[in-house]
């Protein structure tokens, strides 16, 4: 992941300089309490303009590029006010839980709550989150069925619906992309199907779509891409030729919106759609949501299976987001989502997990619960309510060590694995 609004800071004018000498001035004061004068860091931006990629101040090295910004000003935890558990909290309560190598464990899973499982690797977290957790909450919601790996499972009611982010493609044809997954080329569709030239020719909405036929190019049917099938080797994609990966048809491309075709659009990242579509507030929404998750530079008709894993994971994450927003205000009735994620962060940058750990606390702060199995401190200090499992793997796991706010686990220390390592970054990191 890069911030090139962070990392490209133009070094050569003065004013640049200035800025990022106060940046600097800023974090080596919330680091160190000292405050210092930002003139004198016109030194650091002068070794920058060499291509130095460090910056030396009264002896301390700081990096000038974002790792270095994350690693001199850190994440402060909480980032919004803590969500307190009491015994009168609605919660689910997993009874007898006896799978792999958990052994007949009772769990209390606190509701509208950012709730982390953490332990060393082979405790038991992804069998409790995953296999206990998910696979009976989706049968029972989906009508019911015998419950596995548990004897009894209390307190689903405020739950309508469960469902697992994880890291794998959002579709598996290159024909879905971030606009077809998230939704918002319905609406893009009806715009263009609402221009001059589209209603001249009698075009609906569905002419552009590249999902179904009647305007997307016929040779790859809406792909922009062929695959050749190679024996005893993998497939190979190559562009089509007749659109050259324009996915439509020629009647369909003459048609402009703000002079601009579909294709075109397809071909805008997240930060251009932004602006091209300013004033349309159905398609600036979810845009505005991408850009919140670090996914400005994606292209909205990316094909999915080249999309990274943390980004289709981050791309579902706005998609719920999305359809919480379109929500009707004031409903009586708005459904109540659990969330499992297992380790949401292995492979993200330090920023990523900051805007991840951004989206989650939304989809908290709207009602629904989230269950992360994490390793990542900064998740783990986000977390209303922690269920440590342990304290060993295998058969020397398996049980429940500590559950409480991330403060009571951290003061298990002597017990906890994860106890001793939270409560030393909690004391660096409490705001
Ligand atoms: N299908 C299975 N059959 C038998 N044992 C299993 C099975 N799946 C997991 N286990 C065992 O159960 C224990 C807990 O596994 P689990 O995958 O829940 O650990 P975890 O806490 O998620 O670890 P990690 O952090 O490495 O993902 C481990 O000792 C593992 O070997
Ligand atoms: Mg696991
Ligand atoms: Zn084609």
């Amino acid at each position: 992941m890069t911030d090139s609004s962070e990392a490209t800071v133009e070094f050569g004018a003065a004013q640049a300089r200035l800025a990022y000498a106060q940046g600097l001035a800023k974090a080596i004061e919330q680091n160190t309490g000292i405050k210092t004068e930002a003139q004198s860091y016109a030194n650091a931006a002068a070794l920058k303009r060499d291509d130095v990629d460090f910056a030396i101040i009264d002896g301390v090295c700081y990096a000038s590029n974002l790792t270095g910004r994350l690693l001199a000003t850190p994440l402060r935890h909480p980032l919004k006010p803590r969500r307190p558990v009491t015994s009168r909290t609605p919660s689910l309560q997993l009874e007898g839980v006896t799978l792999h190598n958990l052994a007949g464990l009772d769990v209390r899973i606190p509701l509208g709550r950012l709730v982390v499982v953490t332990g060393v690797s082979g405790s038991g977290k992804s069998t409790l989150a995953r296999d206990v957790l998910y696979t009976n909450l989706r049968r029972f919601l989906a009508g019911g069925g015998p419950l596995t790996g548990l004897r009894g499972l209390r307190g689903v009611q405020p739950l309508s619906r469960v469902l697992e982010v994880d890291q794998t493609p959002i579709g598996r044809t290159p024909r879905s992309c971030p606009a077809t997954y998230v939704g918002f080329w319905d609406d893009i569709r009806r715009v263009y199907a609402g221009s001059d030239e589209a209603r001249i020719r009698g075009y609906s909405a569905s002419r552009f779509s590249f999902n179904t036929a009647g305007g997307r190019c016929t040779d790859c049917e809406g792909q922009g891409q062929r695959t050749i099938e190679m024996s005893f080797l993998p497939d190979v994609k190559v562009l089509c030729d007749r659109c050259g990966g324009r996915r439509f048809d020629q009647q369909t491309l003459e048609v402009h919106w703000r002079g601009r075709s579909a294709a075109e659009v397809l071909a805008m990242n997240v930060e251009e759609a932004l602006e091209f579509f300013a004033a349309h507030a159905r398609v600036r929404r979810p845009l505005t949501l991408l850009r919140d998750v670090g996914l400005g530079y994606l292209t909205l008709g990316q094909p999915s299976p080249t999309l990274s894993g943390g980004e289709a994971q981050r791309i579902k994450l706005v998609t719920e987001l999305a359809r919480l927003a379109a929500l009707k205000p004031g409903r009586a009735t708005v459904a109540h989502t659990l969330y499992v994620l297992d380790e949401p962060t292995v492979g993200l940058h330090m920023a990523d997990v900051e805007r991840l750990a951004g989206v989650l606390q939304r989809l908290v702060d709207a009602g629904n619960t989230v269950v992360m199995v994490e390793h990542n401190l900064d998740l783990m200090a986000q977390a209303d309510w922690i269920i440590d499992l342990g304290p060993e793997a295998g058969a020397r796991g398996g049980r429940i060590v500590a559950a409480g706010s991330p403060a009571q686990i951290a003061a298990r220390h002597g017990r906890s694995h994860t106890g001793a390592a939270l409560a030393p970054f909690l004391r660096e990191r409490a705001d």
